[in-house]
C-alpha cells in the first residue's frame, strides 16, 4: 500500500476575465500519484507546470481562492484537516521552495529544535552541521542574516532531524555549493533506506535521476509520464512521453536540443491533449481526445501514440 495517494486531484484558481467576471482556470488536472515507503520519487517538469502546488495542496497549505476536487490519502486514510495538524511537521515534513518559509524572528537554532530534543538529536544536528558546512554560530543567527544556499541547508535539516515517514523537497538545493548539494542528496537517499518516503521536486533532471527510483514528469497541470529512473538514459528512446525525451535531450550533455514554443495557459475544457502544439509525433486525434493515462513497459503515460 502506498504511503501517500493522490486520486483525480484538480485544482483551479478563480481568475477574473471581462470586467467582474470570473472564470476559474485549470492549474491541476485530474492527478494520479502515489509513492511508497523507502521510496524517492523525483517530480520534474517546466516552471508553472503545477509541482508547487501539488506540493501546498497535501500538505493542506493551498491559498483560499482555489478550487479543489479528488482525494489525498495518508498510511490508507484521507489526509483531513485533523490529521494534517497530527502530522505536518513531525510525520510529514516539508522543504519548502521559498526560503521565507523559515520563521524570520527566531534563530536558526531554536528552529531547528524538536520538541523531543535530546543528547541524540544535538549529536546529529551537530554532525548534519559538519556535513553542511555551517559553523556553530549559524544556529545563533535569524533568517535574515542567512544567504539563500545556507537558508537552503537548513531547511534541508528541518526536514532530515525530524523522525518523518514523508519529507516533500520541493526545489531543495537552488544556492547550494555543489559539494552541499551532494550531500543534501545523500542525505535524502540515507532517509529512504531508513524507510522514509521522498518526494524531491527539482528542476535538477540529473540530480533526479541519480538517486530517485521514480521519475513523474509534469506539464501543464498533469503528469504525463511516471517512469523508472533508469528509463532516463541513452538518447532518451526508452521514455514514453515526447514531452519526457525531450526534457531529457535538452539537457547539455545529452545534445541541447531545444523545445520549440512554450507551455500553453490553461482553462477549464480545454480539450485534447496539452502538448499538442509543440509535440513532433501529434496525430489528428491529439486535439481533440483527452489521453488517458495507460501502463506501458513498466511505466505510466498520458499519450495516445505512446508504444
Ligand atoms: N495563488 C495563485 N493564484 C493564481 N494562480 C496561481 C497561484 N499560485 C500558483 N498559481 C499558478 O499555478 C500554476 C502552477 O504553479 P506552481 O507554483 O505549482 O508551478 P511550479 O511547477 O512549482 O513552477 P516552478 O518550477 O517555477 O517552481 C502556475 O501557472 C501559477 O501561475
Ligand atoms: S497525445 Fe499526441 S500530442 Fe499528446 S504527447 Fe501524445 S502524440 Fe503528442
Ligand atoms: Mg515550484
Amino acid at each position: 500500500m502506498p504511503l501517500l495517494e493522490v486520486n483525480k486531484l484538480s485544482i483551479s484558481f478563480m481568475q477574473y476575465t471581462k470586467g467582474s467576471r470570473q472564470e476559474p482556470v485549470n492549474v491541476i488536472e485530474e492527478l494520479d500519484f502515489a509513492i511508497h515507503e523507502g521510496e524517492i520519487v523525483a517530480l520534474v517538469g517546466a516552471s508553472g507546470s503545477g509541482k508547487s502546488l501539488l506540493a501546498h495542496a497535501i500538505m493542506g497549505i493551498l491559498p483560499p481562492n482555489v478550487v479543489m476536487s479528488g482525494s489525498i490519502s495518508y498510511g490508507g486514510a484521507p489526509l483531513d484537516e485533523a490529521r494534517l495538524r497530527r502530522y505536518r511537521g513531525k510525520e510529514i515534513a516539508f522543504v519548502p521552495q521559498s526560503v521565507s518559509y523559515l520563521n524570520p524572528l527566531m534563530r536558526v537554532g531554536k528552529q531547528l529544535r524538536t520538541r523531543e530534543d535530546g543528547l541524540e538529536q544535538h549529536i546529529e544536528r551537530k554532525s548534519l552541521f559538519e556535513r553542511f558546512h555551517l559553523g556553530k554560530h549559524v544556529e545563533r543567527l535569524f533568517p535574515f542574516q542567512l544567504s539563500g544556499g545556507m537558508a537552503r541547508k537548513v531547511l534541508v535539516s528541518t526536514a532530515a532531524l525530524g523522525r518523518s515517514r514523508l519529507i516533500i523537497a520541493d526545489e531543495p538545493t537552488p544556492g547550494m555549493h555543489p559539494g552541499d548539494v551532494e550531500e543534501a542528496l545523500k542525505q535524502f537517499k540515507q532517509l529512504a533506506e531508513g524507510g522514509c518516503a521522498v518526494l524531491l521536486i527539482t528542476h535538477d533532471i540529473e540530480a533526479a535521476v541519480r538517486i530517485a527510483d521514480k521519475v513523474a514528469v509534469f506539464y501543464a497541470g498533469m503528469s504525463v509520464e511516471l517512469a523508472p529512473a533508469s528509463d532516463f538514459a541513452g538518447n532518451g528512446e526508452r521514455l514514453r512521453h515526447p514531452y519526457s525525451q525531450a526534457l531529457w535531450r535538452a539537457l547539455p550533455q545529452n545534445g541541447f536540443v531545444p523545445l520549440p514554443g512554450s507551455q500553453p495557459a490553461r482553462s477549464l475544457g480545454q480539450q485534447g491533449c496539452h502538448f499538442v502544439d509543440r509535440c513532433p509525433s501529434a496525430g489528428e486525434q491529439c486535439g481533440t481526445m483527452r489521453p488517458e493515462p495507460r501502463s506501458i513497459r513498466g511505466g505510466i503515460v498520458r499519450c495516445i501514440h505512446a508504444t
